[in-house]
């Protein structure tokens, strides 16, 4: 049984989307697959339509057993998605399970003891992790024996890659084992010079620690997620599919100079080797250039509307600029506000319908939407999105 997570301390990356679909196409190919969810914000079960009221257990009654010498079997809590793919799902209490077993013993091993118990009965096992680097996603460092680390393919990604690897290789400290980690690019849009850019240099600098599969953006995952389907169920031609079917390829293939490589490689030398590449990488590219190719070109009017709305930062704040002509109201809630859309309005700016807010922001991810005239909606000016637990989505933005 291999065990691949997908680890990035960042939200909005591609985690979710990759994990569920890597395990949907892992199953197309014969393989048994479990998905497990180690985000609190259970968004694989949200992704695949499974009931959050109707889960009785999750895997916090697994790990919470495991840890307090109380196990109860994964294979009890397992809702069946198709045919050799099952979830494991993941309820908000788990976000407690750092409180609750704090002075355990082998608490970060729980997640390791858990899948031990069912080796024989599972060929791939996917490890959804949440964006952030605590006991759960360590939990997940130690169980795997691969790690994914998805990019995303936009310059300001790349500014925090370093800081991430740096993070993954701290937490690595503590794990003996030897793992394969490989950086994966994903929501890549062949359109933008940019993106093609970034990719190529990725590549030289990563070579053998990169796939050569690229996770491309492509709306139909989406829609897919939306609808609580595997983009194998929603539209099995399209290209996001396939990339998906590629990864699985790739994966299972790399299987033996897998071991090959973990001779050589412990999880600590590689992600500072991986981390250090990041780095130089960031140093050899220059300003990020938005251009869009000619041969895709924009009109005019959304090339304008591309420039002059959405969120961007200016000196220390970030201004969100929408356009809302009819509107008589328009607010912004987030987690910089407490999801309180009515202590933040936005201004009408000119007689256009600009509406306009400028509000100063620290270094983070946020999440957002904005309230316009009591209707919420995401920043239709923004391409970073995320599903939020009610099945809508929020933007979201990186401040740097
Ligand atoms: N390859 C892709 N093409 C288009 N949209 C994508 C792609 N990957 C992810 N998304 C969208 O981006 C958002 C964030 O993705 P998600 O998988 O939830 O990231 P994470 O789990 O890292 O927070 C979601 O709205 C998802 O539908
Ligand atoms: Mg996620």
């Amino acid at each position: 049984m291999r065990a691949i997570a997908v680890i990035n301390q960042k939200g909005g990356v591609g985690k979710t989307t990759i994990s569920i679909n890597l395990a949907s196409a892992m199953a197309n190919r014969g393989y048994r697959t479990l998905l497990v969810d180690m985000d609190p914000q259970s968004h694989c079960a949200v992704g695949l339509a499974v009931p959050e009221e109707q889960i009785e257990h999750s895997m916090f009654d697994v790990m919470i057993g495991q840890a307090r010498g109380e196990p109860l079997r994964i294979t009890e809590i397992l809702w069946k998605i198709s045919e050799r793919f099952e979830l494991a799902p993941s309820t908000i209490d788990l976000a407690t399970f750092e409180t609750q077993t704090t002075g355990q013993p082998d608490r970060e091993n729980a997640l390791r003891n858990i899948l031990a118990q069912i080796r024989n009965e599972f060929d791939y096992v996917i490890i959804d992790c949440p964006p952030s680097v605590g006991l759960l996603t360590f939990n997940a460092l130690r169980a795997a024996t691969d790690v994914v680390v998805p990019v995303e393919m936009g310059y300001f990604s790349l500014h925090g890659l370093s800081k991430q690897l740096d993070t993954l290789n701290a937490l690595s400290q503590q794990c003996p084992e030897r793992v394969n980690v490989m950086v994966l690019a994903s929501m890549y849009d062949i359109r933008t010079k940019m993106a093609r850019e970034i990719l190529a240099e990725l590549r030289k600098h990563f070579s053998s620690r990169m796939f050569k599969t690229v996770i491309n953006f492509n709306t139909k995952l989406k829609e897919a997620a939306s609808l609580g389907q595997p983009i194998s169920e929603y539209d099995p031609a399209s290209k996001g599919f396939k990339d998906f079917l590629a990864l699985a390829d790739e994966l299972v293939g790399s299987d033996t100079q897998t071991h090959k490589a973990e001779l050589v490689n412990t999880l600590q030398t590689r992600l500072k080797s991986i981390s250090a590449s990041a780095d130089e990488l960031l140093a050899s590219i220059k300003e990020p250039k938005m251009s869009i190719e000619p041969e895709q070109p924009r009109t005019t009017l959304e090339q304008k509307l591309a420039d002059f709305y959405g969120a961007r930062q200016v000196n220390g704040s970030v201004v969100f600029s929408a356009l809302y002509p009819r509107a008589q109201a328009v607010h912004i809630a987030g987690d910089f506000n407490g999801w309180k859309p009515e202590q933040t309005p936005l201004e009408k700016v000119g007689d256009n319908g600009n509406w306009q807010i400028k509000m100063p922001l620290d270094k983070g991810t946020y999440r957002y939407r904005l309230v316009v005239d009591g209707q919420w909606q995401q920043d239709p000016y923004n391409e970073m999105t995320e599903m939020n637990p009610f099945g809508d989505f929020n933007s979201i933005l990186n401040v740097q």
